[in-house]
């Protein structure tokens, strides 16, 4: 089981806020039988340098490495970034050093509110110019916002890579999940974890629910891509 979004290295963002957070989240989602983790800590681009970012990442990554030796079970690490939208970033800079490490995967979280022509067309210049596979983070997050659906189907249209939370399997938006489940196919997961109380690891929780309405070949289509998107992708580094 891999999940491809959380926030479990310490200190970064409004996720894990000490090493002892980050080892609740991490040794919950082994439990779970999670086997591999992407931490991929929010990126303000408006707050935050692309230096200080990537040197605080590296740093807490260091920690959490250290640390984990004495700790019970956990998953694999491997570490990218959840880049909030910002407009003109189609044609930013470095955006390639916030991909998933080693890679030219972008975790892409979009506006909490109705997309348009720029959104749209930064979305295709990071894909057509810049070259990077966009993964569009939790997806049904932004559907109720979108009351011209005009702009997400041009999204959708491009070769983008859904990703949903587990944890909005289980929760009021369970009908919507399961609706673009069946619109999209296979999305990659995330758990979202944040802290081990209210943002809590429910990978296992969250493909119960998919199991039950889409049965077990929808969880091995799952598995097989984002094994084959991320963790089996050649040169990745998985620490
Ligand atoms: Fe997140």
């Amino acid at each position: 089981m891999i999940d491809v979004h959380s926030h479990v290295l310490p200190g970064l963002d409004d996720g894990s806020q000490s090493s002892e957070e980050s080892r609740q989240l991490l040794e919950e989602s082994a439990r779970q039988g999670v086997t591999h983790i992407a931490a991929t800590p929010h990126f303000y681009a408006a707050q935050e340098s692309f230096d200080r970012f990537l040197e605080k990442r590296e740093k807490a990554l260091t920690k959490v490495l250290e640390k984990r030796e004495g700790w019970a079970e956990t998953p694999k690490l491997f570490v990218g970034a959840e880049v909030y939208y910002f407009p003109g970033m189609g044609k930013a800079d470095r955006l390639k050093e916030l991909c998933y490490k080693d890679t030219d995967l972008i975790l892409l979280e979009m506006p909490f509110a109705q997309w348009d022509d720029q959104v749209v067309r930064d979305v295709e210049n990071i894909i057509q110019k810049q070259k990077l596979n966009v993964i569009l983070a939790h997806i049904e997050r932004y559907y109720e916002f979108q009351k011209k659906k005009a702009f997400w189907d041009e999204v959708f249209d491009m070769p983008v890579i859904p990703q949903m939370n587990t944890g909005a399997f289980l929760g009021k938006r369970k009908r919507l999940c399961i609706k673009l489940m069946k619109k999209y196919g296979p999305t990659l997961l995330g758990s979202d974890c944040h802290n081990p109380i209210h943002r809590a690891p429910n990978l296992a929780a969250g493909r119960e629910v998919i199991e039950k309405k889409f049965g077990q070949g929808m969880l091995e289509r799952i598995d097989e891509m984002s094994q084959r998107i991320l963790t089996g992708r050649e040169g990745i580094g998985i620490y």
